[in-house]
């Protein structure tokens, strides 16, 4: 990083100041890609043959059972990754570190959340082979449980080190996971598993949050006794359930269906040889929003997926032995599969995993965390950047996080304050940022700076990884020239690229490869600057980014047209200083309905109680009407300059009604 010193507390005029950070050379002497050249360097060699560059990657990054014979297959839009290959990614991420150095070092170091008395939360650590052990035993325990290759295990689970072993007791012995964040409702959990027809469930009898329980066993219990339309069970496929005894409290055990995973563990012994999975098998399904109807099930394959997340893993964190890295993600998104669980394991990296919120008992949760274990790598989002921010410096400062030598930032644009304040308070002015963008389909991080090679700029993920190859397109798909703004495609196929959508191959092509031909749509807008950085805006589509939680407009809405008073709904995001992007609903109400004033708390509810907390509304409104085009289309547009309090700019010659807008302006009174 440079050397300048920061020498001003003001933030904003450090801001204009200083624009570049370039890597220190002492960062760089030990990186593994040390210099800007030799980033330049490969990457064009990457993307020239890219085949040639993942085929010798693949080569020496991952453990085969079978080596591969094809390094692609490719016909738009299905990507067949490493032909002929058979491995497996548990043995890539524990079997491969047995009889080694690493097999008695750390592998997770977790902490629970603290009890509501003040006591310290409990601690748990796992070597490489006592993880491994774990792992085999709970793979017997789902083959005992009839889980086969190729079923699909649906994870409910809080943040405890049971939550990564049940993934890679999955993939250990083929079966497919699918993990549902702790934050979703009932109902989600049935649509997941009626969508991926899943055979079994891991639950818990319930997780901490912020001093309460969240619970997860009772939710589970009520998914799998909701109808669907014609009457049937939605979740019928489950045969049984594992629960976690993790709180303690009293749950329901249905008999002949629910099982306790420690008494099941009586049963098995800890011998599990890892299944021969060809490349290409399915390896994970993960539910994320998307511009119309419900959560579609992004689709992860075996070999692409585990490559991408390794070296990604490798390179962009620039990790060594010594590291204890630290990403804050919960295991329910994308970034706790490839972040906590498969790259850093595959890597053979000490983990820390923490249990509850940044901000409980008290806000220096993150801060004790990190001098307690030394961490040296912390990879968290935005919007905790922000809320720390507010909380005031003195929380961080009166910690020593002299330990810390990197830090990452993923899930959202982060603005150039945060960056400063990230960089400076809790780096100490010392700690490169890795501002890294990807998504759920894309598995593995695709545009980010390598910490020992690029220089930096506050607010903008730099440049694309190795083999990847963005560019930022017109309407009709061609290059903008730089400095333009335009929508966000990748040209190439990459190994950790989602490989479809569950169940559903068209909507795969017509979401993914239909906006722009011959091209991976984002569905991110974005613009190049000089050096040729993306700057991400942001989604450019009815997708919603609320504290880097991603949230479909349309499943909101159609959750408050569920509601008995709701007749119409539309769902837009507000800037919001705190999350990114605030949630704000404008709804219109049944005839003879009464906008009564505890209806807009009960509407946020009933949307918590459908999807789940994660997606409650920030803002409801309500309308006599909205505004629509003479065609009858929800002007979204104008919705979203309401919400923000903007002047309504644009064409409006084709409302239906003028009026509607000026009433709406009003609503919230
Ligand atoms: O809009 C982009 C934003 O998050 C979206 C992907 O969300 P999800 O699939 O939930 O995955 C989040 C974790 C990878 C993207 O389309 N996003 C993610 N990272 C960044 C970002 N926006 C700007 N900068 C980032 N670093």
């Amino acid at each position: 990083m440079s050397k300048k010193p920061v020498a001003s507390n003001n933030i904003r005029s450090l801001l204009n100041e200083t624009r570049v950070f370039k890597p220190s050379k002492d960062f760089s002497a030990a990186a593994h890609v040390g210099s800007l050249a030799a980033y330049k360097k490969l990457w064009t060699e990457s993307v020239r043959q890219p085949e040639r560059f993942w085929a010798r990657h693949a080569k020496a990054e991952l453990a085969w059972q079978r080596p591969f014979k094809k390094v692609l297959q490719w016909k738009e839009p299905v990507a067949k990754w490493f032909v002929g290959g058979q491995l497996n990614v548990s043995a890539n991420c524990l079997d491969k570190w047995l009889g080694t150095a690493t097999a008695n070092k750390a592998a997770l170091i977790w902490e629970g959340e603290p009890a509501t008395d003040g006591r310290p939360g409990e601690e748990r650590v796992y070597t490489f082979a006592q993880l491994h052990r774990e792992v085999c035993r709970f793979a017997n325990v789902l083959r005992r449980n009839g889980v086969k290759k190729g079923d699909r295990v649906i994870l409910y689970l809080p943040m405890v080190p049971e939550a990564a072993i049940a993934m890679l007791a999955c993939t250990r012995i083929g079966a497919i996971h699918s993990v549902v964040f702790g934050g979703f409702s009932a109902q989600s959990v049935a649509d997941r598993i009626h969508d991926c027809g899943a055979k079994l469930v891991v639950t818990s009898d319930g997780g901490y949050r912020r001093g309460g329980i969240v619970p997860l066993k009772k939710n589970v219990d009520d998914a799998l006794a909701i109808h669907d339309a014609a009457g049937g069970l939605l979740a019928r496929t489950v045969e049984k359930v594992v629960v976690l005894r993790r709180t303690g409290h009293e749950v329901h055990m249905a008999e002949g269906r629910d099982v306790w995973w420690h008494r099941e563990l009586e049963y098995v012994d800890s011998r599990c040889e890892p299944a021969r999975m060809d490349s290409e098998s399915p390896l994970f399904i993960l539910y994320t929003s998307g511009s119309t109807g419900k959560p579609k099930g992004i689709l992860h394959t075996t070999a692409g997926y585990l490559l991408g997340a390794k070296l990604t893993h490798k390179l962009v964190f620039d990790v060594r032995d010594d590291d204890v890295y630290w990403c804050t993600a919960d295991v329910g998104w994308v970034t706790g599969h490839s972040y906590i669980v498969y790259g850093p394991l595959a890597n053979g990296t000490t983990c820390v995993m923490y249990e509850g919120a940044p901000n409980w008992p008290e806000n220096d949760r993150f801060w004790r965390i990190i001098e307690k274990y030394r961490v040296t790598i912390l990879y968290t989002a935005p919007t905790a950047i922000r809320a720390f921010m507010k909380w005031g410096d003195a929380w961080v400062t009166r910690h020593d996080l002299s330990s810390l030598r990197l830090l990452g930032s993923v899930g959202e644009p982060i603005n150039p304050e945060a960056w400063m304040w990230y960089h400076k308070v809790v780096g100490g002015g010392r700690c490169p940022i890795v501002d890294t963008w990807w998504q759920t389909e894309t598995g593995s991080i695709l545009i980010s700076p390598l910490p020992g090679a690029t220089p930096l700029k506050p607010g903008t993920a730099t440049l694309p990884f190795l083999g990847v190859l963005p560019e930022v397109v017109d309407d009709a798909g061609k290059a903008v020239p730089r400095n333009t703004g335009g929508k966000l495609v990748i040209r190439k196929p990459w190994p950790s690229m989602l490989r479809g959508i569950w169940g559903d191959p068209a909507r795969y092509k017509q979401t993914y490869w239909s906006e722009v031909k011959g091209s991976y749509f984002t569905g991110d807008g974005c613009r190049q600057d000089e050096d040729g950085y993306f700057w991400i805006v942001g989604r450019i589509d009815d997708v919603l980014n609320v504290a880097g939680h991603r949230i479909g407009t349309a499943e909101v809405e159609s959750a408050l047209v569920s509601h008995p008073s709701v007749a119409e709904a539309a769902v837009v995001g507000r800037p919001d200083e705190l999350k990114g992007q605030a949630l704000v609903c404008f709804v219109t109400l049944k005839t003879g309905v009464d906008a009564h004033p505890g209806l807009k708390n009960e509407l946020r509810q009933h949307v918590g109680k459908e999807i789940g907390p994660v997606a409650r509304p920030d803002d409801v409104r309500f309308a006599e009407a909205l505004p629509k085009t003479r065609s009858g289309k929800i002007m979204r547009r104008l919705l979203k300059q309401i919400a923000s309090g903007a002047e309504i700019k644009g064409d409006t010659t084709t409302l239906e009604d003028f009026s509607v807008v000026a009433k709406l302006s009003q609503s919230d009174e």
